[in-house]
């Protein structure tokens, strides 16, 4: 009665990875649990995943590299997987929330999420491949579209080109502070898209900095995100704080998979009772502020639920 703050299952947002082709349930080695899935496993995933009461996923592509290119253009290009998985997915499941993933990274033989020139990343000429990106997405049906490229001005940019094509009930979930983390690191294995030279200090923050993240925040804002996000989560609880207490918008936290795989090695090695860490760990994200948490444990958490 007392308890002040509960994670319930329509607080997460479940990441899933996609490869092409079909019967594909692909382990990611430093992800355990954790799989990259054709579409038709997928769906019977999404499907379990429904039973089990979660209603929110967000889809990342993994794209083989001899369809990357230093422009992203697959990301647009009508036959890509990913978008016709969206379309497939969206029409088995309509009643579900769909997210989508804008960023150069997966499609960038330079494994950036902007464009690379002479070694640095253009900012401004990036801007229009998201707007892009995003609409063929919207097209494809997604519900919200999620730019974690922290290019400065794209919320503004997609918003706009998102109206101007008729999608004006698609939402933005802004990667409002995603800070340049070591925590990545598992996901990049996921998705084989790690910077091929340099690192993205010069568009991700600083994790030594707070005051840019209510900058950023601003920013966002005004440019018309519908959600921020806080990301990572774990060593940025004070940054979720801070945005709960400054914005009237939702509030989601990216529960990483760095953070993910930290979990999961002590548990497995018996340093730390897993089931009580994992809901501990979501609850403090919650109690820190986030309305939402995108998390690799929303599936297990749902399983637990249902044990309890
Ligand atoms: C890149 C992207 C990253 C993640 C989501 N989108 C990695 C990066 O910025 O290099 C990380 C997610 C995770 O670690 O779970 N656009």
């Amino acid at each position: 009665m007392v308890r002040e703050t509960q994670v319930s299952l329509t607080d997460l947002i479940y990441p899933l990875f996609l490869v092409d082709g079909s019967n594909q349930k692909i382990s990611i080695n430093s992800m355990p649990g954790i799989y990259r899935w054709s579409l038709d496993l997928l769906c019977n995933e999404i499907e379990e995943c429904i039973s089990l009461g979660l209603r929110s996923f967000v889809l990342f592509p993994a794209i083989d590299d001899k369809l990357k290119d230093t422009h992203a253009t697959y990301s647009w290009s009508d036959d890509n997987f990913y978008l016709k998985a969206i379309r497939e997915i969206k029409t088995r499941f309509p009643d579900i929330v769909l997210m989508s993933d804008v960023a150069m990274d997966p499609y960038s033989s330079d494994g950036h999420d902007g464009l690379v020139r002479d070694g640095q990343i253009v900012n401004d000429e990036t801007l229009p491949i998201l707007a892009q990106m995003a609409v063929k997405q919207a097209e494809a049906g997604i519900d919200i579209v999620g730019p974690s490229d922290m290019m400065d001005g794209r919320v503004g940019v997609i918003r706009e080109a998102l109206d101007e094509a008729g999608f004006t009930n698609v939402s933005i979930m802004s990667y409002t502070a995603k800070y340049a983390s070591a925590y990545y690191g598992p996901f990049r294995e996921a998705l084989d898209s790690a910077p091929k030279s340099g690192d993205k200090k010069t568009y991700q923050m600083d994790p030594a900095n707070k005051m840019e993240a209510l900058r950023e925040l601003v920013l966002d804002t005004e440019e018309g995100a519908d959600f921020i996000m806080v990301k990572p989560a774990l060593c940025y609880l004070d940054v979720i704080a801070l945005f709960k207490a400054n914005t009237e918008l939702p509030v989601s936290a990216y529960n990483v998979s760095g953070e993910y795989a930290m979990l999961k090695a002590a548990g497995e090695k018996g340093w730390i009772d897993y089931n009580k860490a994992m809901p501990e760990m979501l609850l403090s994200i919650k109690r820190a502020g986030a309305d939402i948490i995108l998390t690799y444990f929303a599936k297990e958490y749902a399983l637990m639920q249902k044990t309890r």
